[in-house]
């Protein structure tokens, strides 16, 4: 099967990679790809039923233990955590947060949701001239407040966190990326040793000091690697994803003038609106890496065995025809539910509360204080986060008046 190369296609590919999708797609749901994060090779799943499928697919490891040594991957993580382990690891990781983000416990949080959109907003709406980069203003600095306030971590050097959990994830060089990663690791490591000395009322000391006490990692708690990979993933998943629904959401209300005033019409749609968001531009491109534990036939194609690298292009799935009418279409009253930007299977997102809380509120509460609301610059003039993970500008321009 011939390799097609992704890393070329350069940034018409990163600007819309849509299109691209829809003719591998035409030609079967899985293609031998060229990724351009470290021109590492992979295969590409696309489709809804296949990508369904592979998400779900015992045969496809997180272990990057599993990974061929062949693979250029660096070291993109700061520990072991729920989406580089398997069951039964997989299983105990989760189930000692999952009952921080279910859905009843996440709507504990809107009043403090609101009040921190309410005053990003307070701020963005200052500004003398009524322009604003909407990632820096509002996308950005909220689900990062929030989920540093879960945490316990107040003080966190926002900056040079961003710098790394972006380079992390989506950085070209492997060697920016695993720079990127150690840096984050020292920055953990003395946050843990700072909770261990002043526990608070949050989770990391919840998760540090749990029923035990001891902070050891005993029994079916953490242990210390255990316990700095799980405040990288809370961390870098407030960072990466909800910021580019919130942008994403955005910009495809300002891009579909007709769509934005059916919201603004009727601001009851807005959790459908949300879903369409999810499902016409999510913030998770391809999400994390899975290695072949044994051959499997996806259509007419044989993945070899051995820790084979597999992405599943959830942007694609999501645009399959098969599956939504007129998928090119947004449109915020359609039933986009089943959409797979929050994943599929034992690593459906956790955090799938929380972000639709989040952009729930930004949203609407943005369209409530603006009574116009326009990009200001072409979209084509927008820059896109690099690499094939995390799709979101880079920034957003606009112009309002409240
Ligand atoms: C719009 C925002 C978000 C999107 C689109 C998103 C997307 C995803 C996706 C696609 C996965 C599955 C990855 C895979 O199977 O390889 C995932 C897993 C995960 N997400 Fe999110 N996520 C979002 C927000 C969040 C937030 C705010 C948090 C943290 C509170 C979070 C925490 C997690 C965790 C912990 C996992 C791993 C679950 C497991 O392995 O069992 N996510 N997310």
């Amino acid at each position: 099967m011939s390799i097609v190369d992704l890393a070329a296609l350069g940034d018409s590919f990163t600007r819309d990679p849509y299109p691209v999708y829809a003719r591998l797609r035409a030609q079967g749901p899985v293609h031998r790809i060229r990724m351009p994060e470290g021109n590492a090779e992979a295969w590409l799943v696309v489709g809804y039923e296949a990508g369904r499928a592979a998400l779900a697919d015992p045969r496809l490891s997180k272990d990057w233990s599993r990974a061929s040594p062949s693979l250029p991957l660096g070291a993109i993580s700061s520990g072991p955590h729920m989406l580089r382990a398997d069951p039964p690891d997989h299983t105990r990781l989760r189930k000692l947060v999952a009952r921080e983000f279910t859905a009843r416990r996440v709507e504990e949080l809107a009043p403090r949701v609101q009040k921190t959109t309410d005053a990003l907003l307070d701020r963005m709406l200052a500004a003398p001239d009524g322009r604003a980069d909407l990632v820096e203003a509002l996308s950005f600095p909220l689900p990062i407040s929030v989920i540093c306030e879960l945490l316990g971590v107040p003080d966190l050097d926002r900056a040079s966190f961003r710098t790394w959990s972006n380079d992390a994830l989506g950085a070209i060089d492997p060697e920016v990326r695993t720079a990127a990663a150690a840096s984050m690791a020292r920055y953990l490591e003395e946050l843990l040793a700072s909770k261990r000395q002043q526990p608070g009322d949050d989770l990391m000391s919840a998760l540090i000091h749990g029923p035990d006490g001891d902070g050891d990692g005993g029994g079916d708690r953490l242990s210390h690697d255990e316990l700095r990979g799980m405040a990288w993933l809370l961390l870098v998943a407030g960072h990466e994803t909800t910021v580019n629904l919130i942008s994403n959401g955005v910009l495809a209300l300002l891009t579909h003038p007709e769509q934005l005033a059916a919201l603004r019409a009727d601001l009851t749609l807005i959790d459908s609106a949300v879903e369409e968001m999810l499902r016409y531009d999510g913030p998770v491109e391809t999400p994390t890496y899975r290695f072949t534990t044994e051959p499997l036939t996806i259509g007419d194609t044989v993945v070899p065995g051995g820790g084979e690298l597999v992405l599943v292009a959830l942007a694609d799935a999501d645009r399959d025809p098969a599956r939504f009418p007129r998928p090119d279409r947004f449109d915020i009253t359609r039933d986009a539910r089943g959409h797979v930007a929050f994943g599929h299977g034992i690593h459906y997102c956790l955090g799938a509360p929380l972000a639709r809380l989040e952009a729930r509120i930004a949203i609407r509460t943005l369209l409530e204080r603006c009574t116009t609301l326009d990009l200001d610059v072409h979209p084509a003039a927008l820059t896109w986060r690099p690499g094939l993970m995390i799709r979101g500008p880079q920034s957003l321009p606009v112009r309002f008046a409240s």
